[in-house]
């Protein structure tokens, strides 16, 4: 059985084991798929955010790189102006609701939406688009020590992929519909819980914008951008 498979992506012969998405193919080449409901080794990828397209000879129409199987003779293509549209149209659907203030988010300068917001040549806000808010709170605070900020959040779902690979009692989990879909914290009222997220903290690292955060953490860093504001303007 052959455990290696060669495919050609943008003109660029690889070779990934047998088993690997095109995706992983292509991220693991150093050839860059704007991505982000995609965790490695997920085996049942929500393929919600409608980032990875991509062409594939023989195939009608751009398809979702996270969900297909790579395979022996593939030719792939990443950068064709309709996967290129494609994306910019998912991108701007995932960025309405967001608030774009990435001065004072604890994500700056490593949050994903600003990595695919420059790969795309987009601004993460224009003028011409609207920012519409979700119909919740700006901030959450359900759980005993870490908050939730749902205009931020783009649904993902690597969040509650990495609690539920935890097996604790408690989980989190999407809740509403549509538009006003969040993720909450269910039985985050038990005892033990914050020392439990605490010593965890995968949902808080792997969330790739900064929706999730431990309240402290984010007071201490709201502090510090306050301090900096004052600092400039006296000066
Ligand atoms: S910190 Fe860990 S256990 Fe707690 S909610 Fe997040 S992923 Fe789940
Ligand atoms: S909170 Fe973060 S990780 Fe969870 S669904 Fe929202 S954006 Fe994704
Ligand atoms: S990473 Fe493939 S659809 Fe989101």
């Amino acid at each position: 059985m052959r455990n290696k498979v060669t495919m050609t992506v943008d003109g660029l012969e690889i070779s990934v084991p047998a088993g690997t998405t095109v995706l992983d193919a292509c991220l693991d080449n150093g050839i860059y798929i704007p991505n982000l409901c995609h965790l490695d080794g997920m085996e049942h990828p929500p393929a919600s955010c409608r980032l990875c397209l991509v062409e594939v000879d023989g195939m009608r129409g751009p398809v979702t790189s996270c969900t297909l199987a790579a395979v022996d003779g593939m030719v792939v293509h990443t950068n064709t102006d309709e996967v290129r549209e494609l994306q910019k149209l998912a991108f701007r659907m995932l960025v309405s609701c967001n608030q774009g203030n990435c001065r004072v988010c604890m994500a700056n300068k490593r949050c994903d939406l600003q990595q695919i917001a420059k790969f795309l040549h987009l601004p993460l806000r224009t003028k011409q688009m609207r920012h519409i808010p979700k119909d919740v709170p700006e901030v959450l605070t359900d759980h005993p020590c870490i908050v939730y900020e749902p205009n931020k959040c783009v649904l993902c779902g690597r969040c509650v992929y990495v609690c539920e690979r935890r097996g604790n009692p408690f989980s989190l989990s999407f809740a509403n519909r549509g538009f006003n879909t969040i993720v909450t914290f269910f039985g985050s009222e038990a005892e033990g819980v914050e020392d439990a997220c605490r010593d965890c903290r995968a949902c808080v690292d792997i969330c790739p914008v900064g929706a999730l955060s431990f309240a402290d953490e984010r007071e201490r860093h709201l502090r510090l951008v306050e301090a900096g504001k004052g600092r400039r303007k006296a000066g």
